[in-house]
């Protein structure tokens, strides 16, 4: 059913509590923390102007990161709210907590369309938790509640899901905000009936990770043009060799499965033809993770099925390229998520800067609606220029995945039926 939105709601001289997905990437400068893709603050800027415009006190929270229940500094929402006065052009109030007297008090000194922003919920325990009473502790500052954190909503938290239930209860409205709204019209509506030719381009590492996305979408999709690592399980299971290219091989039956599906359901689906190859040489380095570090030597293309013994696999070659791009062109809606290779090292980002141009190209001169479905498909057209050449790309990467294979989401089923 459809959800109550923002526009639908009379706010004036209101408490709006609004979540917002603030969790954007930091990185520490000279002892401070700074934002490096502030895409998710700046995509909630129309329905912050919408709220005060209308009058709203509008008070703002948020996670940042995985503090994990405790108060982490460099996880503080402080500098988010800096940023968010240079967006918006206006003064915005910061408290240092979510819940409590001390955040009382501010709210009942803002005045309609004040802003404020609230402290990392997640330094609570019980926000991850979806603890009843902290959840009531946040609505207490709410005489409604908008959620326009579409990239938090697969969470059942406390600040998503929980104070919805609690302004539900006390007959308050819980509204979805104009992100949330776009979010679920250009990955929901749009996708359910799609203009055909419907293109649908997944990459990246694990068949494990896509293969409920893969499974719906064959369900809609004209062609599935397939890249990335996850490759190499399809061919493992058409019998190829896949030398040290990253492999499930628990997963062949799976990937078996959904070939059989496309080819009993006339879908084009797609596996690279030739790919970029390297051979993979263990450093003294240690990852994150203690995981020695890959250094890949010997780059070259290899034009057969097969992957040399001694290689892996970690781009998609020319003529794949040139194969998935022709079908691009042909197509009147597009879905792109996933990487096709290991794009970050600018030796493996070919095939997936091709994608990305020949994605935008049918945008632009073609007319075709394409639509980014979060994540590293998103940072990659960002890092090749091209993210204001789509129709849309999405501020989720978890969430857009989730809602894609059709869960429905908590964040979103926990606020109001529009009448
Ligand atoms: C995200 O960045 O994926 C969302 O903000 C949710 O964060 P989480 O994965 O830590 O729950
Ligand atoms: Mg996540």
């Amino acid at each position: 059913m459809a959800k109550l939105t923002v526009n639908d709601l009379n706010v004036r001289g209101k408490r709006v509590l609004m979540r917002v997905d603030y969790n954007v990437p930091l990185d520490e400068k000279d002892g401070q923390m700074a934002i490096t893709d502030a895409t998710r603050i700046v995509e909630t800027l129309p329905t912050l102007r919408l709220l005060i415009e209308r009058g709203a006190k509008v008070i703002l929270a948020a996670h940042l990161g995985r503090p994990k229940g405790k108060r982490e500094a460099s996880m503080s929402l402080r500098p988010v709210a800096a940023k968010l006065a240079d967006l918006l052009g206006r003064p915005v109030a910061f408290v240092d907590d979510c819940i409590g007297e001390k955040v009382e008090k501010t709210v009942g000194l803002l005045q309609p369309g004040d802003v404020l922003v609230l402290e990392n919920t997640r330094f609570y325990s019980e926000e991850e938790a979806n603890n009843a009473s902290f959840a009531e502790e946040l609505s207490r500052v709410a005489d409604v509640y908008v959620n326009d954190a579409f990239g938090a909503a697969h969470r059942a938290h406390a600040s998503t899901e929980g104070v919805a239930r609690a302004v539900t209860k006390r007959g308050g409205q819980c509204a979805a905000g104009l992100l949330m709204e776009r979010e679920l019209k250009f990955l929901g509506d749009e996708l359910e009936h799609p203009a055909r030719p419907f293109v649908v381009i997944l990459g990246g590492a694990k068949v494990s990770d896509k293969i409920q996305v893969i499974d719906r979408l064959l369900e809609k999709a004209d062609a599935v043009l397939i890249g990335g690592a996850m490759a190499y399980t399809f061919r493992m299971a058409q019998g190829c060799r896949t030398g040290k290219s990253l492999v499930e091989p628990d997963k062949t039956d799976v990937a078996k499965a959904a070939l059989a599906k496309a080819k009993d359901r006339g879908v084009n689906f797609l596996l690279p033809i030739d790919d970029v190859v390297a051979t993979p040489v263990q450093t003294e380095n240690l990852d994150k993770k203690g995981k020695s570090v890959l250094n890949y030597q010997n780059v070259r293309v290899n034009r057969e099925l097969n992957c040399p013994e001694d290689a892996a696999g970690l781009d998609i070659g020319p003529a794949t390229v040139e194969a998935y791009a022709a079908e691009i062109a042909q197509a009147k809606t597009i879905l792109w998520n996933g990487p096709m290779g290991l794009f970050e090292d600018k030796r493996f980002a070919e095939g997936t800067n091709a994608i990305a141009r020949a994605v935008a190209e049918a945008t632009q001169t073609l007319g075709a609606k394409s639509i980014i479905g979060g994540g590293d498909s998103v940072k990659a057209l960002n890092k090749a220029g091209l993210g204001n050449q789509v129709s849309f790309m999405s501020t989720g990467g978890g969430a857009s995945l989730e809602f894609l294979e059709g869960k429905e989401l908590p964040g979103v089923a926990a606020l109001s039926d529009k009448f």
